[in-house]
């Protein structure tokens, strides 16, 4: 951050005939030097960008050993996001970082009051005096929100697993901010290869950094179910029982996916469960017989075709099998969507397409959800509340559009910028390339709003970017994908228009490189990102 420090410095040589008496001063006043304070981070180095920042260009705010989070009376709530904000800084700083109820003009206060209007129900307002740090939102989830923007402006080893020098230096000045997209989703492909409970929260605490509020799992796939089923036990006994290359697989028990649901929530990230029906199914099929239109299990399937697999349209065993489903999946899900998947039914026909999904939207809906689905499902005409996911490699979708204009409002994923394992350029080792290459600019210069053509810039809900996992197979392969584009599309999601800069966006995502490597996390260092 070239020209505050600059000036602090300058400022600093010039005060040092001054020296003695301020040293004088200041041990009389008891108080540390603020003037050695240097900021490492400048107020404007936040990803997503934020919609207004006022940097203050001389206040700093250090954190001390005996800083303490206040967070706002008699709010729950507020206290959980206390507790996650001393969860981040206490290994790196050594700090005991006392979280309680309560106002206090110095540390640390994360309050539901007072907040510009503007910020709506998940941004936040952000003040940096020398006396400390104030986040004001309306809801929890603009305190948290608030709580990444904050993380960001201290130096890069606060993220560090073990304890750290300080000083602890955040540089003053106000932001406000606010949400673009209702919808700011990751996805995670756990049936390919599948991810364990620990795995997925990592990736959790990893996306709720940018903002992000929605995980969207695809639980279920040709290779694999992985979300305990009670009334079909053999989905995950041998539907669960491999995976990509032949590998053991797993799945998540119900008690395992509902800490899961509650690790997101505490992170304020909303679950959205996958079944993909009808196709994509092969593992079902595999493990019960007569969901099979010829009474015949396929074997577990190992590979990377997609496209081969239906259930059993004309079969009332379908459905009941469906209904079962989605009843113990609604149960499992405090969030309001359930992903009905509908991609690649490659072996349906047309009309058996949409005879299945006209008997299985409305078992959605028996159960309280409101159904996504990836952009094929609007052939079967899905009623305006249900939700769909583009995921085409165009941008020309009339389908899509017309799904629009009947009020259904789209979440944009398109392959050949938001698919997270597109490989980044022909170098790449992990990932695929039947979108193309992907590397960050080309994954951060689109316009949700503007992108598919015909589509109005109203009926779009958000962004996704889904991470399948056909070659990927731990965290660390996981993250060489994700970061740094999932930032990207991150920005995407929260960040107003206005503020879309590529030249800006690649020097401010530098600077998260360090924290990524506090943190440990595999990020590609693409040479587009001019990296310190
Ligand atoms: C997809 O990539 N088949 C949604």
């Amino acid at each position: 951050m070239p020209r505050p420090v600059d000036r602090t410095r300058r400022a600093g040589r010039r005060a040092v005939g001054r020296a003695l008496a301020a040293l004088l001063f200041l041990s009389a006043v008891g108080a540390a030097s603020p003037a050695q304070a240097v900021p490492e981070t400048p107020l404007h180095h936040i990803v997503p960008a934020p919609v207004k920042v006022t940097p203050k260009p001389g206040v700093t705010y250090t954190l001390a050993a005996d800083t303490r989070i206040h967070t706002h009376p008699g709010s729950r709530e507020a206290r959980q996001v206390g507790e996650y904000l001393a969860g981040v800084l206490r290994p790196s700083t050594g700090y005991r970082l006392p979280v309680a109820p309560g106002a206090s003009g110095h540390g640390i206060s994360l309050l539901l009051t007072g907040a510009d209007p503007r910020v709506g129900d998940e941004g936040y307002q952000l003040d940096v005096t020398h006396r400390g740090v104030v986040i004001r939102a309306r809801t929890a989830a603009g305190l948290f929100a608030g709580v990444q923007t904050f993380r960001q402006l201290l130096p890069a080893k606060v993220e560090s697993a073990s304890r750290q020098r300080g000083p602890w230096t955040v540089p003053g000045g106000s932001v406000l901010d606010h949400p673009r997209y209702a919808h700011r989703g990751a996805m995670l492909d756990v049936a390919r290869h599948f991810f364990s409970v620990a795995e997925v929260k990592r990736y959790i605490d990893q996306i709720a950094q940018y903002k992000i509020n929605r995980l969207h799992l695809h639980l279920t796939d040709d290779q694999g179910w992985r979300l305990e089923i009670k009334s079909w036990p053999r989905l995950t006994e041998h539907g669960g029982s491999t995976e990509v290359g032949g590998g053991a697989g797993g799945y998540y028990t119900q008690e395992q996916y509902r800490d899961l649901v509650a690790y997101a929530a505490s992170r304020h990230i909303e679950v959205i469960p996958e079944i993909d029906l009808p196709g994509h199914t092969n593992a079902a099929l595999a493990s019960y017989a007569e969901l099979n239109c010829d009474g015949v299990a396929p074997p577990l399937y190992t590979g990377i075709e997609v496209g081969f697999s239906s259930l059993c349209i004309d079969k009332d065993i379908t459905y009941e099998f469906v209904d079962d489903v989605l009843r113990e999946v609604a149960a499992l899900t405090p969030g309001r969507y359930i992903h009905i998947g509908g991609d690649e039914a490659l072996v349906t026909t047309d009309p058996d397409y949409v005879k299945f999904m006209d008997k299985v939207l409305p078992l959605v809906a028996k159960h309280g959800k409101t159904a996504v689905g990836w952009h094929e499902f609007v052939k079967a005409d899905p009623p305006a509340s249900t939700v769909p996911q583009f995921w085409g490699t165009k941008t020309v979708a009339p389908d899509v559009v017309a799904a629009a204009k009947r009020g259904s409002r789209v979440v944009l994923s398109p392959a050949t910028k938001a698919y997270l394992d597109m490989k980044y350029d022909e170098n790449t080792k992990l990932g695929l390339k039947w979108a193309g290459y992907t590397d960050v600019e080309d994954a951060y210069d689109w316009n949700p709003g503007a992108f598919v053509e015909d589509l109005p810039a109203s009926a779009v809900l958000g962004v996704e970017a889904p991470l399948w996992t056909e070659t990927l197979t731990d965290s660390a392969e996981v993250e060489h994908m994700a970061f740094p584009r999932l930032p990207a599309i991150a920005e995407l999601g929260w960040s107003p228009w206005e503020t879309h800069d590529w030249a800006k966006f690649r020097v401010r995502l530098a600077a998260q490189g360090p924290r990524w490597q506090a943190q440990g996390v595999n990020f590609y260092p693409s040479p587009q990102v001019p990296w310190k």
